[in-house]
């Protein structure tokens, strides 16, 4: 069974208990036809606003994630959320290593094995971001990169949960630049990472691990980016923030996806 399609929104620092309320409401009813077997819709809001995004979503087809989990369990680890806390909350997703953490807060492949292990032991379900910067494309050292990135992250992980996994692609040159990874170049580069999780964890695990994109994604290109064979759906920065442009995208991508 090819992977399925997965959008989800990433909210980044952006809004307010009562602003994130009611933006899934207003999503809700707009996406209300989508059943999951088209599209698994996941928003991620920052911690204080999850409590009341998962009320808001409650006995809907809109699920919620977190931006972040610590690798403990509990103890003297002053502003991280441990895994349990985020379960606790109704989470089911949370997304790990995003680049912005890697660029400025010192996350490393490490730092994500860790995450990624405790997540799972807590039963939320791990979106995994990786991602070449600019200099690396350049430099012609892409493949190399997501290798490492892929290796350190996913140590220790047995074929069947890594098949289980969804992973982010996010070319860091592409996040809220307004330049996307043409369809075809973020094609190529989905294609190397299957290939690498087919030679590290065997075939089934490949063909059935998700591999969103990632990278000024919206509502005009969401379709040709999931038209390609390799492309299993998105993780949305700007585009997820506004309920409509969020719903046109995730109709597009299905669309995109039929073919
Ligand atoms: P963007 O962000 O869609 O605003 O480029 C994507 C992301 O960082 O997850």
């Amino acid at each position: 069974m090819a992977a399925k399609l997965v959008i989800a929104g990433n909210w980044k620092m952006n809004k307010t208990a009562a602003e994130g309320k009611a933006l899934v409401e207003a999503l809700k009813p707009l996406v209300a036809d989508i059943c999951p077997c088209q599209a698994e819709i996941i928003v991620c809001p920052p911690f204080t606003t999850l409590s009341a995004v998962v009320e808001a979503a409650r006995g809907s087809n809109v699920k919620v994630g977190a931006q972040n989990v610590h690798w403990e369990k509990n103890g003297a680890f002053t502003a991280e959320i441990s895994a349990d806390m985020l379960k606790e909350a109704g989470v089911e997703y949370v997304i790990i290593g995003h680049s912005e953490r890697r660029q400025y807060f010192g996350e490393t492949d490490k730092t994500v094995n860790g995450r990624i292990k405790a997540a799972l032991a807590a039963n939320l379900k791990p979106i995994v971001c990786i991602g070449e910067t600019l200099a690396e494309r350049e430099g012609g050292v892409t493949a190399k990169v997501l290798e490492t990135q892929l290796a350190g992250g996913l140590e220790g992980l047995d074929a069947a949960t890594v098949g289980n996994l969804i992973l982010a692609y996010e070319p860091v040159w592409a996040i809220g630049t307004g330049k996307t990874a043409t369809p075809e170049m973020a094609e190529e580069t989905h294609k190397c990472i299957r290939s690498f999780i087919a030679s590290k964890f065997g075939a089934a695990a490949a063909k059935s691990i998700v591999i969103q994109y990632g990278g000024s994604m919206k509502s005009d290109n969401a379709e040709a980016l999931c038209a390609q064979p390799d492309i299993d759906g998105g993780l949305i920065g700007g585009a997820a923030l506004k309920a409509d442009s969020f719903a046109e995208l995730i109709k597009n991508a299905i669309t995109g996806r039929k073919g």
